[in-house]
């Protein structure tokens, strides 16, 4: 997978700079200005016709593509909307906007204008990292099984250059920040893309070792099937019985802190194939629960990226792999298992297993003695009903935590929402053979989800991200990388960042 590189300059002259492709964000209602109107006047007033004619409108988002001279080859205008308007999600669309347009481009380099903006050097920096992340989002094709990858782009380069409100150190920071989040968020991507015959929990555990390797402040621990028994992990065991697949408990360990800080988990549910086990799935769409390690890819995505941002905290990433199957040795509706935590379980429906394997991951995070313990799963088709594809469904014990996830989902638009997790909805998982059963009632399916893994985390703060909704689309059909920008900008929030 080739993905563009950044670089920043210490100057370059709009004016005067040789580009393949020159991308300039223009707000509207908006007098040209500086280098960007000398420009304009040295294309015989393209930008300005093109505004005039209503080819462009400026309108943030919108995005239209000139044809320049031998200098500058192409001219891509970004619509940014009005300054007044401008906020976040202008910046998200705007990047987008840009990343699309980008990706599409036959120029294998562009150079970004970030001259004459009325920004603040704090929206500009913001912009800056926005634009570097939805560039990599935009130009990240999945190649690894066809024999002929199509749509690949051409851009190799991006350069950006210092200007008076932003030195070159910042444009360097802001575009470092949003390419280690951009590629987080592929490297999420990537896995989640992988066909489950190939991403499987040994494939996983693989990875991490890979990533284990690379860094100097990452160690990296697999616990076996056997090791799991040992420690008494009978409900995430259970998950694994049918497959011939073997379990596997990743352990990631970022060390970026001091010695002694307590570290912030993360503990993703890592089902590498859902077919709901012997409480079997319905046909239709099954190919989508290649997915079900969605909450799992975001832990290495967000780790990756919490080791290249350098974050000055420690982080802890647990997955939890198994694959769902049915076969002879398959658990059964009725079977009750022992979780490490000693609670029993009686599985009424083997096809929700998220909790099962979570729940053991839960308790064994417990050891770090962990500040925050975030879990990220593919936990309910309930939370699609609840909030469609746009926020991932929030749960905490913590309402400092809940508060904090909500900001950061809000800073880098990868938004959540909050569910309440109120004992009233406990009764629901009350059984008769055991302490509790892994389904409710029928009625509030993601709070009852959320209400088991509550049984497990009482010890810790603790918040639970349903992501069904979010880490992948039907149509197009992919991975779509969250919530890894909530998860990063959470913990660079920790980070004091
Ligand atoms: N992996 C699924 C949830 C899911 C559904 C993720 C659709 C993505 C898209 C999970 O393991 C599951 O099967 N949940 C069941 C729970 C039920 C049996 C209580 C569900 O949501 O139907
Ligand atoms: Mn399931
Ligand atoms: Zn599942």
């Amino acid at each position: 997978m080739s993905q563009p590189s950044f670089t920043a300059r210490k100057t370059a002259n709009v004016a005067q700079i040789t580009t393949s492709c020159l991308v300039v964000p223009i707000f509207k209602g908006l007098k040209l200005k500086g280098d960007i109107a000398k420009l304009d006047t040295q294309m015989s007033g393209a930008i300005t016709r093109a505004i005039e004619l209503g080819d462009f409108t400026a309108e943030v988002g919108s995005s239209a593509s000139l044809l320049g001279n031998d200098r500058v080859q192409r001219i891509l205008l970004l619509g940014c909307g009005t300054a007044k308007e401008f906020d976040l999600s202008s910046s998200k669309k705007l990047a987008q906007a840009a990343g699309k347009s980008l990706a599409a481009t036959k120029a294998r380099e562009a150079h970004l204008a970030l001259e004459s903006l009325p920004l603040t050097p704090e929206d500009t920096s913001h912009l800056l990292e926005t634009l570097a992340t939805e560039v990599l989002w935009a130009c990240y094709v999945y190649t690894e099984t066809l024999s002929k990858p199509k749509n690949l782009p051409n851009l190799a380069k991006v350069s950006v250059a210092a200007i008076p409100e932003l030195t070159l150190g910042k444009v360097r920071k802001a575009l470092n920040a949003g390419v280690a989040i951009g590629e987080g968020v592929n490297f999420t991507r990537q896995l989640g893309n992988l066909p489950a015959n190939i991403c499987t929990p040994t494939y996983l555990s693989k990875q991490a070792r890979a990533l284990g390797r690379k860094h100097a402040k990452l160690s990296v621990s697999i616990l076996d099937e056997k090791k799991m028994r040992e420690l008494g992990m009978g409900s995430l065991l259970s998950v694994g019985h049918g497959s011939d697949e073997p379990s596997q408990l990743i352990v990631m360990e970022y060390k970026g802190g001091k010695a002694k800080d307590a570290p912030y988990a993360l503990v993703g549910k890592g089902i590498t194939f859902d077919t709901g086990g012997i409480s079997l799935k319905p046909g239709g769409k099954m190919d989508e629960m290649k997915f079900d390690m969605g909450g799992a890819s975001s832990v290495f995505g967000t780790v990756q990226a919490v080791v290249n941002l350098d974050l000055p905290i420690n982080v802890v990433g647990i997955v939890a792999a198994a694959e769902n199957m049915p076969s002879g040795r398959a658990t059964k509706p009725g079977d009750v298992v022992t979780s490490m935590s000693g609670q029993t379980i009686e599985i009424l429906n083997t096809d929700a297993e998220g909790r099962l394997v979570l729940c053991d991951a839960l308790t064994y995070v417990g050891r770090y003695k962990p500040k925050e313990v975030v879990d990220i799963a593919t936990l309910t088709g309930a939370i699609i009903v609840s909030l469609g594809h746009e926020a991932s469904g929030i749960f905490a014990n913590d309402d400092d935590l809940a508060n904090a996830l909500l900001a950061a989902g809000q800073r880098s638009h990868d938004r959540g929402w909050r569910m309440p997790i109120w004992q009233e909805y406990q009764k629901q998982l009350d059984s008769r053979f055991a302490d509790m059963q892994n389904i409710g009632a029928g009625t509030a399916g993601s709070v009852t989800a959320a209400c088991f893994l509550a049984r497990f985390t009482e010890k810790y703060k603790w918040a639970h991200l349903d992501v069904a909704g979010t880490s992948f689309l039907s149509s197009p059909k992919g991975a779509t990388g969250r919530p890894v920008p909530m998860l990063v900008e959470y913990l660079r929030g920790r980070a004091g960042q």
